[in-house]
């Protein structure tokens, strides 16, 4: 692993190349100026494609996508995530981190809970429009999934990834629950969210979707909208790229294969109910 920070320099951590709110001697730190780890290789050289085609999820995410129907549902979408991470956050004290967090619209909900929020998500776009909401929010850090692997052990009380490891090959997955055990306190927990088991399929997305929107009031847009996804660049990369699917016993198996611990909860954290959520903390047993 490439030098990392002892946990007293973990509040000061600011990511290199982060506008805003940080002093320059912080923004100085480069916790991996030397060395680009295989973990981050793996990460950002899997999927790339030519230039002009989009060939991977992460190209997808980085672009102006129409996932959310309208500035509505992406709001209440955001909104109703970080009410959900923040009821996961143990104390005041607590260390948190978003993975795979998407535009996080509403983090500054889970910062006002959390001593820290850690954002991370791989798409560069995101990571700008997060530092240009939340630069002067000094709770409020966004990583590259390269600068969390330079995060101390045992640095972090909680990790949240929504709807994150559908994009990832197993071996992929693997390496993210190895990381995160790392990365969590002997006390901490890992909340891996919104995961599909392999009976749910595009029409119980469709479903939860449009259940959802008559709750929030877009119902219109969201029937508009999903005209508009069947044509669009998320259609076609859906049906060529991975979309992972796990049974509930083949993830608890992938958590403990990590030195996790783990259930899956009740309920799912996203609206789509016959998708999952797991809890897990760091197992002695290993
Ligand atoms: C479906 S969105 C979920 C966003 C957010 N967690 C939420 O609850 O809405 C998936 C996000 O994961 C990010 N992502 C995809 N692959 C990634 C990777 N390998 N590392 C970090 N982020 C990744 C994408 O850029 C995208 O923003």
């Amino acid at each position: 692993m490439p030098a990392t920070m002892r946990t007293d320099q973990f509040h000061d951590f600011v990511p290199p190349g982060m506008t805003g709110g940080q002093s320059p001697e912080a923004a100085k730190i480069d916790l991996c100026k030397t060395r680009f780890p295989p973990f981050a290789i793996l990460l950002y050289g899997l999927g790339r494609g030519e230039p002009g085609t989009m060939q991977s999820w992460i190209e997808f995410y980085n672009s102006a996508h129409s996932i959310y129907v309208n500035a509505r549902h992406k709001d209440a979408h955001y909104r109703d995530v970080a009410h959900a991470i923040t009821a996961l956050v143990p104390n005041a004290r607590a260390r948190v981190l978003d993975f795979g967090c998407g535009e996080a619209l509403h983090a500054d909900l889970v910062a006002a809970a959390a001593a820290q929020v850690l954002l991370c998500d791989a798409a560069p776009n995101v990571r700008a429009a997060i530092a240009a909401r939340f630069g002067a929010d000094a709770r409020i850090r966004v990583l590259s999934p390269r600068e969390v692997e330079c995060l101390p052990d045992g640095a972090l009380d909680l990790i949240v990834a929504n709807s994150f490891v559908q994009y990832l090959t197993t071996v992929e997955l693997d390496a993210h629950l190895v990381l995160w055990r790392r990365l969590l306190a002997p006390t901490g927990r890992l909340v891996v969210a919104d995961v599909i088991p392999p009976e749910v399929g595009t029409l119980s997305d469709v479903r939860a979707l449009l259940r959802y929107a008559a709750r929030g009031g877009f119902l219109v847009a969201a029937c508009l909208g999903l005209a508009r996804t069947a044509l669009s660049p998320y259609r076609r990369l859906r049906a060529t790229l991975t979309i992972a699917k796990y049974r509930e016993v083949e993830f608890l198996r992938a958590l403990r294969r990590a030195g996790l611990a783990g259930e899956r909860l009740a309920h799912n954290l996203e609206h789509n109910p016959a998708r999952m959520t797991f809890s897990a903390r760091p197992s002695t047993a290993r």
